[in-house]
């Protein structure tokens, strides 16, 4: 049994939870330790910050617990499931990644020759929902984020803030418990991007998400109430602001 560090609650209800987590890239004297040791908790219907300078290990620790690479040693668990001790617990990655993590990058990778509705409905599709039902789904976050107009327009002809906004719609489309954020909010201004900190804490709050947000964007760091910095591949948890974002 892997002891946890003094600042990770024990949290059996749900949400994300991260122990003694390494990751080292490569092997021999060209190894990089990516990551040391970390240890994160986030409840359902929290979102917290993930700050820390370049190079210190935020995006592989998202892609870890998004699935996307395999850590080297240690435990991750998302609600119930064990999905990594000291390998991987869950047979079917693919399916883990697509109902269970919704991602949302700086960049955000919209399918160029789909239109806006339909980059957000693919999803729900591919995991087998009726095409109906996965666009009136489409809509109601197009809806919610404020770019319902734009659902017939291809991606080419949004604005930055637009597409960076249909692409945390697709991010929610499966309703996934767990998302990750990389940096969502870096091409925007200011009043964007504390609106997209404002629906993912409405999004975290309805329907009982827990969201990483990895940032160093100084207009939305005040609005965590927790935040986790992250150095050399090692996490520290510290009391956010937590800013009102109403
Ligand atoms: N595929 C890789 N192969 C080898 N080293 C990598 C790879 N990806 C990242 N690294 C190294 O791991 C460390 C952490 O990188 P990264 O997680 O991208 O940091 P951040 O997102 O905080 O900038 C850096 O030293 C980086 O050079
Ligand atoms: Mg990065």
């Amino acid at each position: 049994m892997q002891t946890l560090t003094q600042s990770v609650p024990d949290r059996t209800t749900g949400g994300i939870l991260i122990e003694n987590l390494r990751k080292v890239y490569g092997q021999g004297d060209t190894a990089v330790e990516a990551l040391k040791n970390v240890n994160m908790a986030v409840s359902p219907g929290e979102v917290v910050g993930l700050v820390g300078p370049s190079g210190s290990g935020k995006s592989t620790l998202l892609k870890c617990l998004g699935a996307i690479i395999e850590p080297t040693s240690g435990r991750m668990t998302l609600g119930q499931d064990v999905i990594y001790d000291n390998g991987w617990k869950v047979r079917d990655l693919r399916a883990l990644r697509r109902d269970r993590i919704g991602f949302v990058f700086q960049a955000p990778y919209l399918i160029p020759f789909l239109d806006v509705m339909d980059n957000v409905a693919l999803l729900p599709m591919l995991a087998g929902k009726a095409n109906a039902q996965s666009r009136v789904r489409a809509l109601e976050l197009l809806t919610a984020l404020d770019v319902q107009h734009r659902a017939k327009a291809q991606p080419s002809q949004l604005s930055g803030g637009e597409q960076q906004r249909v692409s945390i719609a697709r991010a929610l489309a499966n309703r996934p418990p767990v998302i990750l954020a990389d940096e969502p909010t870096a091409p925007l201004d200011s009043e964007r991007a504390l609106g997209v900190m404002r629906i993912l804490n409405q999004m975290a709050k309805q329907a009982q998400t827990a969201i990483i947000v990895v940032t160093h964007d100084e207009k939305i760091i005040p609005t965590f109430k927790r935040i986790y910095h992250i150095r050399d591949g090692q996490t520290v948890e510290e009391a956010g602001e937590g800013r009102s974002l109403d």
